[in-house]
């Protein structure tokens, strides 16, 4: 198994070791809520609350700078200092000072001293090894166009290849659209096949680094459950595959696009009555989803149980497709849980959904701080936000190119709606202002509470 640990050398945590295995991150700081905490006293007086962050997806592992007024070192040397009296501008350029650790390297907050040991279990030697002798499992591989490899996937389907089955017949009409782990296109049956959609959308994903089958297995069985969410305000699914270190699915074709194009077509914000309308579309979406008996849920030691509920934790405008029906708009969830399913099987790397360069501005605290929160409340909080970007054109957050997105998230709080914009009547804004609370706890625990605190308003 790869396995990052930190052994902690010296300073009030010394002696303690912290041992990775899965794909996770780490905040480092004073503030209590760090995965990391160290004791917010005068001696730890030149750490910073949240200081630094750690994006890890074993054997690989960085460390960023938060902009942390005393910085973090690695090897001695200063990583993203930002001086006291600093212009913003020289700050900007120093923004997001990442730095990939190895094996051996040492990295100091105030007088704290964490050690790195890496382990990687593609060598043969179960000794800790140099990461430099590593490179061809941990590195990016170069990135495959996602249409050359769908084609190849559908010749070799229409020579009946078993696992491709259900995609055999289709042939791609158009790309819809580019996203940060693949792409998607339109696909049309061409042949007589028995094939029970003529027109569906193919969303392909790629690994952003190289891969196993087991993490491959890993992300099939957390998306698996998808096909069970059978609700007009979410994207049908219809089958499920990976060939080839290629996945792909099947799902409903959205001929309207999705919510982000929406607000860019419509001048950056939508009226208040249709960002309501999808809103209300969303929660019933969610509720179902959030709600949904999931008969069988295999583990990963291969045992098997049931569960409740399937969670999003992706929601964006961007991940809301619309479609016409009868005239009428609908507003369609789409993606439930596959970037982080991805990101949680290791295969984005740290480039793609990976936490360095993800965006947090659809998420609480809560998922910031803990990699796999996954409980119902955040697609809540992600669709109160969708809202308020719907209406103000803006993120919850004022997010400055000056600082860290994610350090905003930690220690910014949300902006009242009505600071945008004052014709949004008072009772409404109070509702979206309440579900955009995330300290200590997000406040609508359920799409359905909010919804009904919704509908006494509207
Ligand atoms: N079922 C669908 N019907 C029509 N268009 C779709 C469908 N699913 C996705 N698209 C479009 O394809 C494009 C790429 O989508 P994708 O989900 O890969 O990326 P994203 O959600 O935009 O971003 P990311 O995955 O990086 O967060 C988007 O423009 C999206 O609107
Ligand atoms: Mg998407």
């Amino acid at each position: 198994m790869n396995k990052v640990t930190l052994k902690v050398l010296h300073g009030s945590l010394s002696t303690k070791e912290f041992t990775f295995q899965e794909r996770t991150t780490c905040v480092i700081g004073r503030a209590l809520d760090c995965n990391i905490s160290l004791p917010d006293d005068q001696a730890h007086s030149t750490i910073s609350r949240y200081h630094c962050l750690l994006d890890i997806n074993p054997p690989d592992i960085c460390i960023r700078d938060f902009g942390s007024l005393n910085g973090t070192y690695v090897n001695g040397e200063k990583i993203g200092q930002r001086g006291t009296g600093t212009d913003l501008d020289k700050a900007k350029r120093l923004i997001y000072p990442e730095y990939d650790l190895k094996n051996g390297d040492q990295f100091k907050l105030g007088d704290s001293v964490f050690q790195v040991s890496v382990l990687n279990d593609s060598e043969e030697s179960s000794s800790l090894i140099s990461r430099e002798n590593i490179p061809l499992l941990t590195m990016p591989v170069s990135e495959p166009d996602p249409l050359d490899k769908i084609n190849l996937l559908l010749e070799k389907a229409s020579e009946n290849n078993g696992d491709l089955f259900f995609i055999k017949g289709y042939n791609i009409v158009k790309e819809l659209g580019k996203g940060s782990m693949g792409a998607v296109y339109l696909a049309q049956k061409t042949d007589n096949s028995t094939q029970k959609h003529p027109l569906i959308a193919m969303k392909v994903m790629l690994p952003k680094v190289e891969s196993d089958p087991r993490s491959h297995r890993q992300f099939i069985r957390e998306t698996k459950n998808t096909q069970l969410l059978n609700h007009k305000n979410i994207v049908k699914v219809y089958d499920i595959g990976c060939h080839d270190a290629t996945f792909f699915f099947t799902t409903d074709y959205c001929e309207a696009g999705n919510v982000s194009q929406l607000i860019s077509q419509q001048g950056g914000k939508l009226p208040l009555y249709l960002a309501l309308k999808i809103l209300m579309q969303v929660l019933d979406g969610l509720e179902f989803a959030h709600t949904v008996k999931i008969p069988v849920v295999v583990l990963a030691d291969g045992k098997k149980t049931s569960a409740v509920g399937l969670v999003h934790r992706d929601l964006k405008p961007g991940n809301i497709m619309l479609t016409n029906v009868d005239g009428i708009l609908q507003a369609k969830i789409a993606d439930f849980g596959l970037a982080k399913a991805f990101d949680v099987a290791g295969l984005s790397g740290r480039t793609a959904t990976g936490i360095s360069a993800g965006t947090p501005y659809y998420m609480p605290r809560q998922q910031v701080i803990n990699f796999k929160f996954a409980k119902p409340e955040v697609d809540v909080w992600a669709a109160a936000a969708t809202f308020y970007k719907m209406v103000t054109g803006c993120y919850p957050r004022k997010y400055t190119k000056a600082s860290d997105p994610w350090l905003i998230t930690l220690k910014t709080p949300v902006t009242p709606i009505r600071e945008h914009d004052a014709s949004i009547p008072q009772a409404l804004a109070k509702v979206i202002d309440q579900a955009l609370v995330d300290q200590p706890e997000i406040f609508y625990k359920s799409a359905s509470e909010f919804k009904d605190d919704l509908s006494k308003v509207v």
